[in-house]
């Protein structure tokens, strides 16, 4: 199965106006009009709109990182589907490890957020991993499993194949520590069997899952040579138009 690698910056709560848009038109002169790889930024949600205008006619995809599953109406402070779609996103991630652990997001939040994102048609980057107090304990597949199938709760395998899997181990994330090819590797592995299970062998070979925590120039190509590992979610490394460039170029 050919499955086409796909690189996504998630900004987080770090630029603004002007370092959004600087870093937007760098990606986006960098990455041309026919890249292999598919490219997406994530901006913080008061950007989006700039940061669309930055990216028209670009062959980089915008993402939110999150949003509300309801349709219009009194929810103050939410954005849903409907409103990312005007604006012209194409991705959202879910259920990121931060929103999980800051905000308590839950597996069963992620996934009616999932079932919106898909019924606008958006796609979906849904994010699950391991703290180190889990890995030490030898819990990361039974942590990992749970939070896959709570997340993918009632997802319809007509539209699996369109849903992109983040295995982000939070103990690497902004630490500096990498995952080594090897223990991303034996994850995403699992990751894969486990949405054999859920759907069927077609429809998880056919599934993207990218690796995220501390994905740098330096790393990415070993971890992107992985036979599971079909693209990054890269947090710090996409501030920087020549870091995330050489990401985007390491999986190319
Ligand atoms: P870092 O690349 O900064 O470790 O962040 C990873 C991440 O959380 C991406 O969503």
């Amino acid at each position: 199965m050919n499955r086409r690698t796909i690189i996504a910056g998630n900004w987080k709560m770090n630029t603004r106006a002007q370092s959004g848009v600087e870093l937007a038109k760098g990606v986006a002169a960098a990455v041309g009009q026919h890249p292999s790889v598919e490219v997406a930024v994530c901006p913080p949600s008061v950007y989006l709109g700039c940061i669309a205008d930055v990216l028209a006619g670009s062959a980089v995809g915008l993402g939110a990182q999150n949003l509300y599953p309801a349709e219009d109406g009194a929810y103050t402070g939410e954005t849903n589907a409907a409103m990312l779609t005007d604006i012209g996103c194409r991705y959202v991630i879910l259920g990121h490890s931060e929103r999980r652990a800051i905000l308590g997001e839950t597996d069963a939040q992620v996934s009616e957020k999932l079932a919106a994102t898909l019924a606008g048609n958006l796609v979906p980057i849904v994010c699950v991993g391991e703290t180190l107090e889990d890995r030490e304990a030898g819990k990361t597949e039974a942590v990992v499993e749970s939070q896959l199938r709570g997340s993918l709760e009632g997802l319809d395998e007509a539209r699996a194949p369109g849903v992109v899997i983040a295995y982000e181990p939070v103990w690497a994330i902004g630490t500096g520590k990498t995952a080594s090819p090897e223990q991303a590797e034996e994850v995403h592995a699992f990751i894969r069997k486990l949405l054999a299970d859920i759907f069927s062998e077609d429809v998880a070979s056919q599934m993207r899952i990218q690796y995220g925590g501390s994905v740098k120039p330096g790393n990415a190509k070993e971890l992107l040579g992985q036979p599971n590992i079909d693209g990054a979610l890269v947090g710090g490394a996409s501030l920087a138009v020549d870091d995330f460039v050489a990401i985007i170029n390491a999986g190319a």
